[in-house]
């Protein structure tokens, strides 16, 4: 697909349909909305007076041969109420209206460019949503419904443009919508289909075609290094573990890379602590973290970003067998701490636990983590934003900065030492749950005890790792792929 951005009137660019976003507070009294209008006869008025099409966000009307327009569709994209439009809205609408019109026989598609933010950035938003739109997420359909015959779109944005800046903002797009799509679609693999020696396959594959370097260490070595955290939760399965660590060495002097970590747990049954069967269904997606952070690698190499980044992804998959870990057990992680394991569903923890000590190893300037991890956050902030959690007050200004400018949205939680009591164990170092009350923090202050000093961010995305049940999107949304090569792109 042909991605161009144009600086031209609305009616002055030749394609098959244009792509109008609307605000459901518009007047219709001046600019592009009035000419329209004035053209049409006063149908947007018409339809708008109607109240059955508002413009709320996502919702498209399509109008066949819009009489006086040089196009054969005009798509009237609701884009919602102005004031709540931000980067994040361009992207997600940008996907929606592309999707609307994908299955219908037009060639070209021009979208008209409504709000006052930033043209680069908007671009980039722009040229994101239109690559997600090339996934679809029906991997597994035996017909392939997704047909497209969309092969250019145009961004059309009526402002004096850098032709460099924007070559790169629309680079970026694209390379990062790539990435994002690449980590929905493994994030969207059953468990009978990926397991952590393919997911490591995988990601040899994607290392060796962008130049990463990799390494993959197996179940006796990490045995021998004392991963036992780690390898505790493996035993249960038939599937071995595996460590993945994927380098990307851009920086031009000696500055300290950033690392990130991401949860691999390819399947999560819960272990002896058994998930009930609704709350196992989907726990093929407990693999976001590490699906995430693997993808925002290849984007890191594609870019050629001037720092060196490192991705630490433990993988695993949590099972039920004679060999699995029982609640009560005591294990000694990495860091020589031990954990009384309560509850074998808490395993994201403890993987992590390994992961992030292994981590010191590089003395990172920073960590960031991502983990599907507690129900708790979801209870907490829903499906909206992801939960923040750092001990740095400035990394954790840079991680909300870096997902503010890649349209991802999230919320800083306390780790206030409190909460560390709840995971006192009277046998040994310390537990691996809280109570039942704050699971997200004690979940996140378990991870602290792990990273010492070292500035760091935890996300945990266990409510956003797929679009919710009200969306018109369904599976793997992606998430944190764009705040990590913000990340590593601004600094
Ligand atoms: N993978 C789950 C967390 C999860 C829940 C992710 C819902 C996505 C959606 C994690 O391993 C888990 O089971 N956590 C437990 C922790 C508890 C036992 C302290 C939870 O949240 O219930
Ligand atoms: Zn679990
Ligand atoms: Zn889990």
């Amino acid at each position: 697909m042909k991605i161009d951005v144009m600086d031209s009137a609305w009616d002055g660019v030749r394609c098959d349909a244009l792509l109008l976003p609307l605000f459901e507070d518009d007047d219709f009294e001046s600019g592009v909305c009035a000419e329209v209008d004035r053209r049409l006869d006063g149908l947007l008025s018409e339809i708008r007076a109607t109240e059955e099409w508002l413009g709320e966000f996502g919702d498209c009307t399509v109008l066949y041969r819009p009489q006086g327009l040089p196009f054969r569709r005009l798509v009237l994209v609701g884009a919602g109420k102005k004031s709540e439009y931000d980067l994040a809205s361009i992207r997600d609408l940008t996907m929606l209206a592309v999707r609307k019109v994908k299955g219908y026989d037009l060639q070209s598609v021009a979208i008209f460019r409504r709000s006052e933010i930033d043209p680069y950035p908007a671009a980039q938003a722009a040229v994101e949503g239109v690559t997600l739109a090339t996934y679809e997420g029906d991997d597994y359909k035996t017909e392939d419904k997704s047909k497209n015959f969309i092969n250019e779109v145009r961004l059309i944005t009526p402002a004096q443009l850098d032709s460099d800046q924007f070559e790169w903002a629309t680079r970026k797009g694209y390379v990062i919508g790539q990435a994002t799509n690449l980590a929905r679609r493994l994030v969207n693999q059953p468990g009978n289909e990926i397991n952590p020696t393919r997911l490591a396959a995988e990601a040899r594959r994607i290392a060796d075609k962008h130049g990463l370097e990799i390494d993959v260490l197996e179940e006796p070595e990490m045995e021998a290094q004392g991963m036992d955290s780690l390898m505790a939760v493996a035993r249960g399965s038939e599937e071995p573990a595996r460590l993945i660590i994927l380098k990307h060495s851009g920086a031009e002097d000696d500055s300290p890379p950033l690392v990130f970590v991401g949860k691999g747990v390819t399947f999560d049954s819960g272990g002896l602590s058994l998930k009930p069967p609704k709350s196992m269904e989907d726990m093929k997606c407990d693999k976001a973290g590490a699906c995430a952070v693997l993808a925002a690698l290849q984007a890191i190499a594609e870019l050629g970003v001037k720092r060196d980044v490192i991705g630490v992804l433990p993988t695993v998959e949590n099972m039920v067998s004679g060999r699995a870990q029982r609640p009560g057990d005591i294990v000694r992680s990495l860091s020589g701490k031990t954990i009384e394991v309560l509850n074998t569903d808490a395993e994201g923890r403890l993987i992590l636990a390994d992961a992030l000590y292994y981590a010191h190893r590089y003395k990172p300037e920073m960590i960031v983590d991502l983990a599907t991890l507690t129900g708790a956050c979801v209870v907490a902030l829903g499906n909206y934003r992801a939960g923040l959690f750092s001990n740095d007050e400035q990394a954790c200004e840079r991680v909300l900065a870096s997902s503010i400018r890649a349209g991802e949205r999230l919320w800083r939680l306390p780790l206030d030492d409190h909460y560390r009591d709840l995971l006192d164990s009277p046998i040994a170092d310390i537990r691996n749950i809280g109570d039942r009350w704050g699971g997200a923090i004690t979940a996140a202050k378990f991870l602290q005890e792990f990273v010492g000093d070292i500035p760091w961010c935890h996300l945990d995305i266990a409510g956003v790792d797929q679009y919710p049940e009200s969306s018109k999107l369904k599976g793997a949304t992606g998430f944190g792929v764009r705040t990590l090569v913000e990340l590593a792109t601004a600094s």
